[in-house]
């Protein structure tokens, strides 16, 4: 489809009253930055602004409407918080045209932005209070308070020579050979695919939630979400089909930088949205407009913080470059930046008194209340990730080497506080069945002041002799003794956990099969809220009700992350034993989100069909299993040189107690 794509950039300062009505944020002490007068001159001439705050990105062109995307009346824009250019005539034809976006070289113009960001410096100061085995790590080094990424500056650019810049490096693609004839099944769920792919000017972009022709009220399911987007990603990454990817990483690099208000409030820099959505909006003569329109938790059910966003975003961006070999995309100045952007939102200072990246209820794949604030399993496995990934992916200079420190000094606490204080299994229920309470020292042995009769009655009998596994929270007299699946698997993946823990978590995996796999795998966590912990915990959520959706559910998109992390354990029977389990029932079902009852017998009572990461899930595993060499580049395994961190922070703690056996002992756990 040929294309006109015309646009011009603006990177929207949060602290300015540029658009004529203050931000929430503002701060006066701001500079404001260069920006060519010209430019400005432009802005508030030609263009004139809904009284919304702007968040869409668009590309203007006319429009073939044979194509996916939603289309939105003009009237309907209010509703989107759009903000539009006052287009007279004469505008339209040249294509002029406010775009709330970055565009993927943009960044290499700002080297303001650049700059501020390398200057994020970090105090880490970990003070063993009341945690005498944590290692303590001293970094000082100058603060700026002025960290300010946004920056209002407009450069007009040509949107044909943006989206080249998007395919750029894709001919370096080392394509994995998978060369093995597909399974019928195979080829359905490519077929259903590739039909959930979502363009945006005439690129694929990502893919739609869930696609099914008969769903009425698909809500945001026809949003293309960052984190059901990985097995997406991922399967066409090993077909040797980049070029979705890129697109996605590059376009949701853009939303990242964008302004969002939830009720007048604007959420950290640097946060990725939950989903997004491509709309076409119809313009004069027969022309329409596509834009992207992200949700960054404000229009989501129950205004849920996407944390896990920007986490999978930094993910995908190391898998993208390890598997198709092109690291020029994570290389770009633009892109190094949206990796410090994350980084500096998740290592910022709050009252945090641990290691662990304290969110709110519903902060990722468990997207609803369900009793996961805190320190939950998930997030800290995908934070620990993100780190690993971040610190490959950095380019290392003057600027970021600050930066670079801090990851090392987070992972070394963070591993060891999960590994430490996270895990258990028999032994370990046992201690904390005798535990004494009420300590108050910095040696305390009970540190969070655990209550044994905590100890849920399920769990005396569950947990097997041989295994053990990471438990979904930890807060101060508060463990959350649930088996949370992802979290587990994603702590084998990344080497959060110990080799040993590693094992035992599979071998916990293995003996629990019943429970975990039953008649479809995966359960989302183990076992459910019932009764009153239901009603007080989810508040009474009739679609969380007892081994239901997120309330022990089994939803086969896991599948791909089981198969991962029981390759990196040199398990892959064990994966194929549950893929093969999945592939008898999936086409069946019409590949459904999720499962329902305690073994998984019934489709999901408000599961959708034809659920995208279901099959991409499906697809991914298969292909990992058939391409072991490849599957071992998404995988990490134990980093030596982050013990040897967390030993010297010990040992500069001067605690005797703390010293280098304790965490010498996490590789022989
Ligand atoms: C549900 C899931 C969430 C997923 C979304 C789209 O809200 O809880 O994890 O991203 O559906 O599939």
């Amino acid at each position: 489809m040929a294309m006109k794509l015309c646009c011009r950039i603006l990177i929207h300062r949060r602290n300015s009253v540029f658009f004529g009505f203050p931000s929430p944020k503002s701060h006066s002490h701001h500079p404001f930055p260069e920006i060519p007068s010209i430019s400005r001159m432009n802005f508030t001439h030609r263009h004139e602004f809904h009284n919304f705050s702007p968040r869409i990105l668009g590309f203007r062109g006319a429009i073939d409407r044979t194509q996916k995307p939603f289309s939105a009346t003009i009237a309907n824009w209010g509703r989107f918080r759009v903000f539009s250019s006052a287009c007279n005539g004469n505008c339209v034809g040249r294509g002029l045209h406010v775009i709330a976006s970055i565009a993927s070289n943009v960044r290499s113009y700002s080297t303001s932005v650049e700059t501020r960001v390398n200057e994020k410096n970090f105090e880490r100061i970990y003070v063993p209070n009341g945690l005498n085995v944590k290692p303590l790590i001293v970094e000082r080094i100058d603060k700026d308070e002025n960290i300010g990424i946004d920056e209002e500056f407009r450069v007009e650019d040509n949107g044909e020579r943006v989206n080249n810049e998007n395919s750029k490096g894709l001919h370096n693609v080392v394509v994995p050979n998978v060369g093995k004839e597909e399974s019928t099944v195979e080829k359905e769920a490519w077929k259903l695919l590739r039909n959930a792919v979502v363009t945006y000017c005439g690129s694929p972009i990502g893919t739609l939630a869930a696609n099914d022709p008969a769903d009425k009220q698909p809500l945001n399911y026809d949003q293309v979400f960052i984190r059901d987007f990985i097995p997406s990603a991922l399967a066409f990454l090993l077909k040797g089909e980049a070029e979705i990817v890129r697109h996605f990483l590059l376009h949701t690099l853009q939303l990242q930088s964008w302004e969002k208000t939830v009720d007048c409030y604007s959420p950290g820099q640097g946060l990725m949205p939950a989903s997004f959505k491509v709309r076409t909006i119809p313009l004069d003569e027969n022309k329409f407009e596509e834009v992207l329109d992200p949700d960054f938790g404000e229009s989501a059910i129950g205004r849920v913080a996407p944390v896990d966003s920007g986490l999978w975003w930094i993910i995908l961006l190391r898998a993208y470059g390890k598997i198709t070999g092109d690291y020029t995309l994570q290389e770009r100045v633009d892109v190094q930046t949206g990796i410090k952007l994350i980084l500096n939102l998740c290592l910022s200072d709050g009252f945090d008194m641990f290691p662990s990246l304290l969110v709110t209820d519903g902060s990722c794949m468990i997207d609803r209340r369900m009793g996961i604030h805190g320190h939950p399993l998930e997030i800290q496995a995908l934070f620990y990730s993100a780190l690993r990934c971040s610190r490959e992916m950095l380019s290392i200079d003057e600027g970021s080497k600050n930066l670079v420190r801090a990851i090392n000094n987070r992972l070394s606490a963070l591993s060891f506080h999960i590994r430490e204080y996270y895990w258990i299994d028999m032994k370990k229920i046992n201690e904390i069945y005798r535990y004494k309470t009420e300590e108050y020292s910095t040696d305390a042995t009970n540190k969070f002041n655990i209550y044994p009769e905590q100890i849920p009655h399920w769990l005396v009998d569950w947990i097997p002799e041989k295994g053990g596994y990471l438990i979904g929270n930890l807060q101060p007299a508060h463990m959350d003794f649930r088996f949370f699946t992802l979290g587990n698997l994603w702590s084998i993946v990344s080497s959060l956990g110990t080799p040993k823990q590693n094992e035992a978590i599979l071998n916990l995996m293995e003996a629990k099969w019943d429970d975990l796999m039953g008649n479809m795998p995966l359960k989302i966590c183990y076992p459910a809220l019932e009764y009153d912990e239901w009603r007080i915990i989810t508040g009474s959520d009739p679609k969380n009700s007892p081994w239901s959706y997120h309330n022990g559910g089994s939803w086969p998109t896991l599948l791909w992350q089981f198969t991962l992390a029981c390759m990196k354990m040199g398990r892959p029977e064990l994966a194929r034993k549950a893929v093969d389990l999945a592939e008898k029932r999936l086409p069946e079902d019409h590949w459904p989100e999720y499962y329902d009852t305690r073994n998984g017998r019934f489709i999901g009572k408000q599961a959708r069909l034809y659920q995208t990461w279901s099959i991409a899930g499906f697809l991914t595993s298969k292909m990992l299993l058939d391409n072991p060499e490849v599957a071992s580049l998404l995988f990490w395994e134990e980093d030596y040189e982050l013990l040897e961190i967390c030993v010297c922070g010990l040992r500069n703690s001067g605690r005797v107690k703390c010293s280098r056996g304790v965490a010498k002992s996490q590789i022989l756990v």
